[in-house]
């Protein structure tokens, strides 16, 4: 099996939509898609997912999963718009989502039957747990972190990392999240994907286009050792975590954060709509 990867990358929330197929059979899945949102009108449109149906189509993919690399803060998850146009794939997340449900439930003081044990998804995938795609054959691996359920899937020789690391000259991901962890992130890198062969090629999941740069969005497991500004092979875990925690310190909530979580831990639904037919966010306001 040769894995065939087709990027989607979203300008407005600098997201990397991945479809992978086996070019023999079609066999295929989507990672990390996204449902846009406007914040100033709180509307949402459907041009991100509507590119990546019309690629599916066009190729005559057949898509067997739809997987998240974790629970997104910075944009909203498109799975169930793409799910309702493919009613054969199943979405999937990695098992530990529920510790994040369970965080955002308190933050958001969501309705107390709100369900934590990960029922909103298709499928809760274990570390190391194979699934198979027809002839695709995905491995999930955990790479905790950013948030407690990042998973990285290795497909082929291609990795999907999500944001536990992105490119070189940009760095890792931020581990301000609640029960976000350094510690974890450096373990996840360094003691997981710094582990695989070094020719594997590391697909990240956002790029900020550093510099003003072109786009770019994958590179070979050496190179990052090589070359990661913040976490090198010969980087140590006191080295990173310090280094970590001093940035995260500096960083921005991000712009979709509020949105984007309430929608993401509930599998990408909206919530439910009121009597009069309008589905509402809720959004604390912290003094
Ligand atoms: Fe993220």
């Amino acid at each position: 099996m040769k894995e065939t990867v087709k990027d989607f990358f979203d300008k407005d929330t600098w997201t990397l939509t991945y479809v992978v197929h086996d070019a023999g059979t079609r066999d295929a899945v989507i990672i990390d898609p996204v449902w846009d949102y406007d914040p100033a009108a709180s509307s949402m449109s459907v041009h991100s997912a509507e590119k990546v149906l019309a690629y599916v189509k066009e190729q005559g993919l057949t898509v067997h999963y739809i997987l998240e690399t974790h629970a997104h803060a910075d944009h909203v998850s498109g799975s169930q718009i793409l799910k309702q146009h493919l009613p054969g794939a199943r979405i999937g997340i990695g098992a530990n989502i529920t510790a994040v449900q369970k965080v955002f439930k308190g933050i958001f003081n969501l309705d107390p039957d709100f369900p934590t044990d990960g029922r909103q998804f298709d499928l809760l995938l274990r570390d190391g747990q194979t699934l198979q795609a027809g002839t695709l054959k995905i491995e999930t691996i955990f790479t905790p972190g950013h948030t407690p359920a990042c998973a990285s899937y290795i497909i082929g020789e291609s990795v999907f990392v999500g944001d536990a690391i992105f490119m070189p000259d940009y760095g890792t991901g931020r581990c301000d999240f609640p029960a976000g962890s350094a510690a974890e992130l450096y373990d996840s890198v360094h003691g997981r994907l710094y582990k695989l062969p070094d020719h594997y090629r590391l697909y990240v999941g956002h790029d900020y286009m550093p510099g003003g740069r072109p786009l770019a969005f994958q590179c070979t497991v050496a190179e990052q050792k090589r070359s990661n500004i913040q976490l090198k092979e010969d980087t140590t875990r006191d080295q990173f975590i310090s280094f970590r925690q001093k940035r995260d310190a500096t960083l921005n909530t991000p712009r979709l954060l509020l949105p984007s979580v309430q929608i993401n831990i509930d599998a990408g639904h909206l919530p439910p709509p009121e009597p009069n037919g309008i589905a509402y966010l809720k959004i604390p306001i912290r003094k």
